[in-house]
């Protein structure tokens, strides 16, 4: 069902000012098909601020004068983690359609019962995984079907900065979203399980720096390393595979993607039943670099001019409640791995599948 105004415009509003809710703002603001009608933050001079800058909307303290069918259609909810789940919620209740910053909650659980409201409601339930909108990660996720790469060995990240540091979750269920998702997209499948390790220094149990390894089927792994106390500024992924190899870097303006043709050829020499070094020869390829054309969208402006298509056009988001469910089950197993010291944490059965990938029986 299109939800419009007489105008025929999509009325959005922004809860949440803080440091990324004003990008949002700004790029619905420039969005066709859409107004935003309503901007809500608790901090009166956010708010002020935003309101002076965006006069079609309307300010308020108050989440129940935006969560109402009279105030939006829709709504995006830019705050502090912990106060997805209670804010999505509420929206969906009140039949409006919900985009949620990353992470969607802080359990399957709660996940699961954002899910099954929209969809009772016939709603769109949309999760900020900015990433798999994103013209690099579209590239990947091309080289990766086209078989670029050939066998999928494993994936690396790192994301390093110093700051924002987070007063309710860690770097884990801060940072480590991103990653996750764009590994389960390109791997097309959820891990086998996860182990996660880190150390809390700034406020004692709140994890500033985690590493995650994650196990897939078919001897593959995707490593992570997220950290919010760090000199450098750091946004890169390197996919290794049998055929090429690629690294991704966020933070180049132009060359992001560099796809390496590069390998090594490991062979066991005539002796069938050897296993010593002169058993095997080992001869490494160093071939072309290049860059492929990344287009030049925004990333922000690609995602969130999916929301309001899948909003209008009765569309299911590729970035919808089960992809948000998907990057949290993750996430609840890491944590358990990180804060009880349980190593290896196996990840349940998935009953759905992931990206374009078929999934293999046991995921
Ligand atoms: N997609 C991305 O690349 C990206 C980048 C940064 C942050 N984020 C996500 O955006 C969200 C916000 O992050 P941030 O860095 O802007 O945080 P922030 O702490 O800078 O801002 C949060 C804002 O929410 C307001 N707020 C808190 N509770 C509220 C409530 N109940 N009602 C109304 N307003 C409330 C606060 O006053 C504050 O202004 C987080 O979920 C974060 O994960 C996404």
């Amino acid at each position: 069902m299109i939800k419009q105004n007489e105008n025929k415009l999509l009325r959005i509003g922004v809860i949440g000012l803080g440091y990324w809710g004003p990008n949002l703002v700004r790029v619905l603001s420039e969005l066709p098909g859409c107004i935003v009608t309503a901007l809500c933050d608790l901090n009166t001079n956010r708010l002020n601020q935003y309101c002076d800058k965006f006069p079609t909307a309307f300010g308020t303290t108050e989440i129940s004068k935006v969560l109402t069918r009279d105030a939006v259609d829709a709504v995006v909810i830019a705050t502090p983690t912990k106060t997805h789940y209670e804010l999505a919620r509420e929206a969906l209740s009140q039949g409006i359609h919900t985009f949620v910053e990353k992470p969607l909650a802080t359990s399957t659980s709660e996940c699961n019962s954002l899910i099954e409201i929209a969809k009772d409601q016939d709603l769109i339930l949309f999760v900020g995984h900015v990433f798999l909108h994103s013209a690099p990660v579209t590239k990947l996720k091309e080289m990766v079907l086209n078989d670029e790469f050939g066998e999928i060995y494993y994936m690396s990240s790192t994301r390093l900065n110093l700051g924002p540091v987070r007063h309710d979750v860690s770097a884990l269920w801060d940072l480590a979203p991103h990653d996750i998702s764009i590994m389960l997209d390109l791997m097309g499948s959820a891990p086998i399980s996860v182990n996660c390790s880190g150390l809390a220094y700034l406020n004692r149990s709140i994890h500033d720096v985690c590493t995650l390894n994650m196990h897939f089927e078919n001897n593959r792994m995707g490593i992570i390393h997220v950290s919010w106390l760090d000199p450098h500024k750091k946004r890169e992924m390197t996919v290794v595979g049998s055929k090429k190899m690629a690294i991704y870097n966020d933070l180049e303006p132009l060359e992001k993607i560099r796809v390496y043709d590069n390998g090594v050829n490991y062979e066991s020499t005539a002796n069938p039943i050897g296993n010593s070094y002169a058993d095997f020869q080992v001869s490494y390829r160093y071939g072309d670099m290049y860059c492929p054309r990344i287009a030049g969208v925004e990333p922000l402006y690609a995602e969130l001019s999916n929301f309001v298509e899948c909003i209008l056009e009765s569309k299911t988001p590729k970035t919808d409640g089960l992809n948000g469910l998907d990057v949290v089950r993750v996430i609840e197993a890491a944590n358990a791995s990180l804060m009880e010291n349980l190593g290896d944490v196996e990840i349940s059965p998935l009953t759905h599948s992931i990206g374009n990938v078929a999934l293999s029986k046991s995921n």
